[in-house]
């Protein structure tokens, strides 16, 4: 990979013994790759900010590093709300490192919005590069707004964060970003649930693999297209889809729709994915929830009590922004939480059987929260949860 003359210079070592690492990390990345060189990126999003995930290596590891980020960088969710980790039942110690993997983190001059949905929190626009990291935020980016990101490690994303720039590889390019199998959903176009598109994209994440798909038969809106790139990310390696008429790219590669191995997905496969077992818990905000999942959830919670616990998830300037609806929530005794997840967090490790309505949540729960796991329609959620009372 080519190199500016200033770009040698940080691999020299000349701005400090971090950057020379991290310009390390990406010159090795971009040489794996057969990138011919470094681009600049707009922002940035770091996974690995759990102590659930990255425990005291990763700690360590942080707290040796000592340079600032040259771009917008959020985090990921972290292991626990840091308002409310205490309600949460987070132990003192776990605590304790999770704040100091922030702290690591806010000495690098990364932002502490802990989200999977920075969308909502900065502008991302149409053709701007990244380097993100989350799966389902990659995937939103690349497929819903028409951004540039592969799917970065941790480490990849910390690299690009502080030299503010990464190899021109994969994503970046227009020639990588066509599709390459074409999944034809039959009985799909009326859905209007996230957990539907969430189920579809578990199945279409199993077939479709690395592969780039393109969907057809579906009209969904953008919680939709979330919910199921997110599935799609988690139960297969999927970074970018196309659907017909749909997403910002889907006009300029249609043509490849009729000349690719075509799948189809039935609705009654993505029905089969229901069960009825009893559950202990449910989770919903996976991906993080927006303020109309919000405002969904606190009407169909209004009048009536939860009676089983409910968490549900969002970004903390999203929660800021919907005084109302989470009044509404927690009026019922479901609780929101910022900066973590249902799977990141251990906090719902204690729990044998967790209702979702994410497809993603459906792939992780299992092994990540070490519990069955049941999917439903947000209503479906809302009705087991309160048992229909009022
Ligand atoms: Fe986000 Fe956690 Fe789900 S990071 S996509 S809420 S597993």
């Amino acid at each position: 990979m080519h190199l500016l003359p200033e770009e040698e210079q940080v691999l020299a070592g000349e701005y400090g013994e971090t950057r020379q690492k991290m310009m390390e990390i990406l010159a090795a990345i971009g040489t794996v790759f057969g990138a011919a060189r470094l681009i600049p990126i707009k922002s940035a999003q770091v996974s690995g900010a759990s102590y659930k995930t990255i425990g005291d290596a990763g700690l360590e590891w942080l707290t040796g590093l000592d340079a600032r980020v040259s771009v917008p960088t959020v985090l990921n969710p972290i292991g626990m709300d840091r308002a409310a980790w205490r309600e949460m039942g987070i132990p003192p110690g776990f605590a304790k490192k999770q704040e100091e993997i922030i702290a690591a983190y806010a000495r690098l001059g990364i932002r502490l919005e802990c989200t999977c949905t920075p969308y909502y929190i900065y502008q991302t626009r149409f053709g701007e590069h990244l380097a993100w990291s989350e799966s389902s935020a990659v995937s939103y980016a690349n497929s819903v707004i028409g951004a540039r990101t592969n799917r970065e490690g941790g480490p990849g994303a910390l690299a690009a964060a502080i030299i503010g720039k990464t190899p021109e590889y994969g994503l970046h390019l227009v020639a990588a970003r066509k599709p390459q199998v074409h999944i034809r959903v039959e009985g799909g176009d009326s859905w209007d649930d996230v957990a539907r598109f969430g189920a579809l994209g578990y199945l279409a994440g199993k077939i479709a693999g690395n592969r780039i798909p393109f969907f057809s038969g579906i009209r969904p809106r953008r919680d939709h297209l979330k919910a199921l790139g997110a599935a799609m990310a988690a139960s297969g390696a999927v970074a970018l889809y196309h659907v017909a008429g749909i997403t910002p790219e889907a006009r300029i590669f249609s043509y490849a729709g009729s000349d690719i191995e075509q799948i189809p997905v039935t609705a009654g496969e993505v029905a089969a994915l229901w069960n009825e077992i009893q559950v202990d818990a449910v989770a919903l905000g996976c991906p993080h929830c927006s303020p109309e999942e919000l405002s969904r959830v606190a009407t169909l919670l209004s009048g009536k009590r939860v009676k089983i616990p409910v968490y549900i998830f969002a970004a903390r300037k999203v929660i800021d922004s919907c005084h109302d609806a989470i009044a509404a929530i927690e009026r019922s005794g479901a609780r929101v939480y910022a900066d973590t997840c249902m799977v990141v967090s251990p906090a719902l490790e204690r729990y044998r059987t967790i209702m979702v309505n994410s497809g993603k949540a459906f792939s992780y729960v299992p092994d990540m929260c070490g519990a069955a796991v049941r999917i439903g329609t947000t209503e479906e959620c809302i009705l087991v949860a309160t048992d229909g009372a009022t």
